[in-house]
């Protein structure tokens, strides 16, 4: 760091949240978890990721531990206490705190179902700010991000009152309204501990019968952010706002939309030795044949360097705009298309794909699989990236697409719209194709119209190629914006 300029002052952030890269991640929220807390450190920011020590975190990290200590929390209301260890690891200028209890994270996946989803996460809200304190550690920011940590700054608030970590303001980050962590209130009141008067309809209370751990959090926080400007906006309409859109409005004062990035050590189409031939923006046209060869080869397609192919990458849910996928996939089979699909998800969609395999084998490939090294070689291989979501807080795969030179097809949607320029034929500018209803013939054109661009003007594709591949994607500017916010938060 010698010579490197940094803004002052410094600060300091605890992030807290269900998974992280490369210890645990089910999609963007890992990766943001992993990257954002590296660029705040290069903008002088002491930064400590506060996470559940998950069974399934590999050895290979969980071996390089340091034990912190141990201590028993009191969390229900019947008073039951558990046991709550610390284990620490350090990387990259960013400290790993890792909240350890084997009743509650000693077994399976991060996420399982609400009903055991539910104390989990409302022990290690509450065990992350008692590790705060146990290790004496007050951060200017506690920075939380999604339901899982929501209940932070309502313990904050509340049974933290007066203690030392009182002085800390608190940001929390939603990366998708979807999900809320919503139950009745007779089972959150058990688990929390929480005193009986945040379940009042402005804060924890969604009806007479439900508590919403999202919404408490909402109310509590002295930040909201989401991860685009557009969400940012969306979330407080009907349509978008999942239930929550009035409580948004209500707190629309302190909520903000700031775009993610991706990590460009992460993702780097030059260095990247998942790839059969890594590349930069000089000879990506040269190369990027190859990786689609390979590509091809992989997955049991046509090795043809004529055909056009669209890769999607994504969870399998009917956020990503899969009903829309599948009301045209065989409109797309005119003999110069293939269409490669890596995720896994709800059973509907899976079959639906393995079934389009089956239909069309040599043009379809269905990866039903979660494969971080098949991701990498799809978003080098691939001509266009299909993304039509529904909704889309902000979209990590179309970032990573256009990075590696693959033109996105997006719908305009949250971030996917803050991100992707529509392709304009009569400037020859632009980093994608777009449509804006949520509407299958609308996504249907817009391959077609990639499609006809790919196949009769390469020189103008190509000029695309390059010009994504040169766009900032990356998470510097993103963080120059939380750093501003926790600056307005603790002057
Ligand atoms: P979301 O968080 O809604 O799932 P994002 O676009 O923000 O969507 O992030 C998805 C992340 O997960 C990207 O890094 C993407 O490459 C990765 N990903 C999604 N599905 C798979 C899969 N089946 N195998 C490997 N990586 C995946
Ligand atoms: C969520 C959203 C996605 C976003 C990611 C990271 O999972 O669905 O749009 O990119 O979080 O913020």
């Amino acid at each position: 760091m010698d010579g490197q300029w940094f803004p002052e002052p410094r600060r300091s952030v605890a992030f807290i949240g269900s998974e992280c890269y490369p210890f645990v991640k089910t999609g963007g929220l890992g990766d943001v978890m992993y990257a954002l807390p590296k660029a705040l450190v290069a903008q002088n920011c002491d930064v400590k990721v506060i996470l559940p020590k998950y069974r399934c975190i590999p050895w290979e990290y969980q071996e390089k531990m340091v034990y912190r200590g141990s201590f028993q929390m009191d969390l229900c209301a019947d008073g039951r206490s558990f046991f709550v260890g610390i284990m620490e690891y350090v990387w990259d200028g960013v400290v790993y705190d890792f909240i350890e209890n084997d009743e509650f994270f000693g077994y399976g996946n991060p996420y399982t179902n609400l009903i055991d989803d539910l104390p989990r996460f409302c022990f290690f809200s509450k065990a992350a700010l008692a590790a705060l304190n146990y290790m004496n550690w007050v951060p200017d920011v506690i920075h939380c991000h999604d339901w899982q940590a929501a209940l932070v700054p309502v313990y904050l608030r509340t049974m933290f009152d007066q203690t030392p970590l009182a002085h800390a303001k608190t940001m929390l980050t939603i990366h998708n309204l979807r999900f809320q962590g919503i139950y009745d209130v007779r089972t959150i009141r058990y688990w929390t501990g929480l005193p009986d008067y945040v379940f009042n309809k402005d804060a924890l209370l969604q009806n007479w019968v439900d508590a919403n751990l999202f919404k408490g959090g909402l109310t509590y926080a002295n930040m909201i952010t989401t991860v685009s400007g557009t969400y940012a906006g969306e979330i407080q309409t009907a349509y978008y706002g999942e239930g929550l859109d009035a409580h948004l409005r209500y707190h629309s004062g302190k909520l903000r939309g700031i775009i993610n990035g991706i990590d460009y050590g992460m993702w780097n189409p030059a260095t990247d030795n998942k790839l059969a031939a890594p590349y930069d923006i000089t000879n990506v046209l040269q190369r990027k044949p190859a990786n689609k060869h390979a590509l091809q080869e992989e997955l049991g397609l046509a090795q043809d360097d004529h055909m056009f192919v669209i890769g999607l990458i994504s969870r399998l849910t009917n956020q990503k705009g899969l009903d829309l996928v599948n009301a045209i996939l065989p409109e797309l089979m005119d003999g110069h298309t293939q269409i490669v699909v890596l995720g896994t998800g709800d059973a509907e969609y899976e079959n639906a794909f393995r079934t389009y395999e089956s239909w069309y084998r040599g043009s379809v490939c269905s990866s039903i699989m979660y494969d971080e090294g098949r991701a990498h070689r799809i978003y080098a291989g691939a001509d266009a990236l299909l993304v039509p979501s529904q909704f889309e807080p902000c979209g990590l795969t179309q970032l990573i697409a256009m990075h590696y030179g693959t033109i996105p097809i997006v719908r305009e949607t949250g971030g996917l719209k803050d991100t992707v320029e529509p392709f304009n034929t009569i400037t020859g500018w632009g980093n994608g194709f777009t449509f804006d209803h949520y509407d299958a013939g609308l996504l249907l054109d817009a391959i077609n119209r990639a499609k006809t661009h790919y196949f009769t003007n390469r020189w103008c594709w190509d000029e695309m190629v390059q010009r994504d591949m040169d766009k900032d994607v990356s998470w510097e500017n993103s963080a120059i914006q939380y750093r501003a916010l926790y600056m307005e938060l603790t002057q």
